[in-house]
Order: structure tokens, then C-alpha cells, then sequence
């Protein structure tokens, strides 16, 4: 049988969902999992390793610096593109780095220096560099992971996390 306490907890869940507008009392779980912190679920990925990707003086606008991150078996490319960029560290703002696997199907991509854009040869997605490795055509749905930097006083460019989930994995960053 039940209880009249569970049954108007019952009846403020209902309310929330038909008529969208939750009090913070209507659901204690979430409530409780808010206040304490973060919840468990949310720490699904290990620290990003700090690696140093490349100095700002070795880096020529356009040309790709081949590297890998957060481990051996993720290309990336680092990149200086002459313009400021969406998330560009340095002076000008502009140097950038992305995964080099597509995010549809892991194909790997090739840079033009003449639009900033990647382009896959498997199925003709193109993914914009200046504007955070935003989906533009193609068959992925997901932007392209772009590589969150930064450059220390000695002008070294190191690569400290990822924005978005690399190809083929469930955690960026593995045990
Ligand atoms: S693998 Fe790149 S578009 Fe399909």
C-alpha cells in the first residue's frame, strides 16, 4: 500500500513531468547529488596528461605539426592559421590543434590551408579549424574533438584536454 507521503511525491513527479516545472524538492535524489558535488556518473575520464606539442617559433602558418594526444594511438595536428580562431591560443589567436580522426567513421583527415576546413576521404565530411572544428557537410554528426592548449612564457604550446569524445572511444583519456 502506499503511503501518503510517497504518494504526494508521486504526484509532484507526475506534475513535473506533464507540466514541465520542477520544485528542487520534487526530485530529492537529484537534488542531493547536486549539492554534495558532482555526480558519480560525470567521472567517466581520467586526468588529461600536460604534453608540450610544439614551440610557437616552429610553427609556420598552414603547415601541420604532426603529433599524437592524450596517447600514441590519437593523431592530432597542431596548426597556426594566420587568423584568430574559435579557442586559438598564442599572440594572434590562431594556433589550434584537432584530432586527425573523423568523427563518423575514424577516417583520417587531411587539412587545406587555402579554407581552414579538414576533409575526409571516406565519406566527404569537412570540419571548419577556425570555428572550433565545426561540422560543416558529410555524413558525421558530431564536431571535430579540438585540443584545449596553452602557451607558457617560453612560447612552448602544450595540449592539457580535449573538447569532445575522440572516434571510437568512450573516454578520451584510458586507464
Ligand atoms: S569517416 Fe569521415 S565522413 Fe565518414
Amino acid at each position: 500500500m502506499m503511503s501518503e507521503i510517497s504518494r504526494r511525491r508521486f504526484l509532484k513527479l507526475g506534475a513535473c513531468v506533464v507540466g514541465g516545472a520542477c520544485a528542487a524538492d520534487a526530485l530529492p535524489s537529484l537534488t542531493h547529488a547536486t549539492e554534495s558535488g558532482e555526480l558519480a556518473t560525470l567521472k567517466t575520464t581520467l586526468p588529461y596528461p600536460r604534453m608540450k606539442l610544439a614551440s610557437i617559433g616552429q610553427l609556420k602558418i598552414g603547415r601541420e605539426q604532426l603529433s599524437t594526444y592524450p596517447d600514441q594511438a590519437s593523431p592530432v595536428v597542431l596548426l597556426k592559421l594566420g587568423r584568430p580562431a574559435v579557442n586559438g591560443v598564442g599572440p594572434d589567436r590562431d594556433i589550434v590543434a584537432f584530432s586527425r580522426r573523423c568523427s563518423h567513421m575514424g577516417g583520417t583527415l587531411s587539412f587545406r590551408p587555402d579554407t581552414a576546413t579538414f576533409h575526409c576521404p571516406l565519406h566527404y565530411a569537412m570540419f571548419d579549424a577556425e570555428k572550433g572544428g565545426l561540422l560543416v557537410i558529410g555524413q558525421a554528426t558530431d564536431n571535430l574533438p579540438q585540443l584545449e592548449l596553452e602557451v607558457d612564457a617560453a612560447g612552448d604550446v602544450f595540449a592539457v584536454g580535449i573538447r569532445g569524445l575522440l572516434y571510437g572511444r568512450q573516454a578520451n583519456v584510458l586507464a
